[in-house]
């Protein structure tokens, strides 16, 4: 595997490399690897012929000091499973190699996707993303880049970046990767302690109890039962639980047969956010 720290090397290996017609696919990540990254580089080395990795702990996108901080760091194991599965490339770029002496996000509108759910609870987060993710496209240029749907919001503001910027890259969303108890896999996940970690598949649970009852029930109803499942809960405190259009991200009004829906969900265990979300069928 060759590694990078150098845009402007890796940028010239892959150019020499687009010369010879190979194809690339991009995993963007900010390390602490686990399965679900694992399997979005296997998505990407079934389709391209040279697939790149990045690492990054893109400091713009925490709204917090202590997350950004606390984000699990495991370079040395990262570079290790790479290997293992034959990762071609893997670009680890400094914060100054990235953004030089001015650590700021470029302002982005997304029209309206960047307000919901993510956007209301964590300020600044998606200018942060579109910032790194666009800094990323534009050194890495590749055909296909690969993001899990564990970040709903986030695939669906990068298909918008690409098409306001008109990329020529084919965005994929991979589904969510599960532990065998359905939670679903996050760097963050490492942070749990026992307690928390034998707790955080409840939220797994709820949604799909959640995703039954709207078959059925209207989404107030729906809401309002997610809600009281976290009312007293000892361990895991509901930051939001929303039903919302998969196209807008727009909070359900009525139920429109012809729409598709998720529910979305953000939970903290101690200071640990953790994020989910399921796909619902209206009948
Ligand atoms: O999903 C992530 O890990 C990050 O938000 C990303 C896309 C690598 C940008 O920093």
């Amino acid at each position: 595997m060759k590694i990078f720290s150098d845009k402007n090397l890796l940028k010239s290996f892959l150019e020499a490399n687009k010369q010879k017609n190979k194809t690339i696919g991009f995993v963007p990540t900010m390390g602490a690897l686990h399965h679900g990254h694992l399997f979005l580089i296997e998505q990407a080395k079934k389709k391209n012929d040279i697939v790149v990795v990045s690492i990054f702990v893109n400091p713009t996108q925490f709204n917090s000091k202590e997350d950004l901080e606390n984000y699990p760091k495991t370079l040395e194991s990262d570079v290790e499973m790479l290997k293992n599965i034959h990762c071609d490339v893997l670009f680890v770029p400094s914060v100054e190699e990235i953004y030089h002496e001015n650590i700021v996000s470029e302002k982005f509108d997304f029209d309206g996707l960047e307000h919901q759910m993510e956007g209301k609870f964590r300020e600044g987060h998606f200018d942060g993303v579109g910032t790194i993710v666009k800094t990323l496209f534009e050194i890495v240029a590749p055909n296909n880049a690969y993001f899990g749907e564990k970040d709903f919001q986030q695939l669906q503001i990068v298909k918008k970046l690409v098409k306001k910027y008109t990329f020529a890259i084919s965005i994929k969303g991979c589904a969510i990767f599960r532990e065998k108890d359905g939670l679903a896999m996050s760097s963050r996940n490492a942070r749990l302690n026992i307690e928390q970690r034998k707790a955080a598949p409840f939220i797994y649970k709820v949604l799909k109890k959640a995703k039954k009852m709207f078959l059925t029930e209207n989404h107030d109803f729906v809401t309002n039962w997610v809600e009281n499942q976290f009312e007293n809960h000892p361990l895991l405190k509901l930051e939001y639980f929303t039903i919302a259009e998969e196209k807008t991200l727009e909070t359900i009004k009525i139920k429109e047969f012809n729409k598709k829906y998720r529910a979305f969900i953000a939970v903290f265990a101690g200071n640990i956010r953790l994020i989910d979300n399921l796909q619902l069928r209206n009948s």
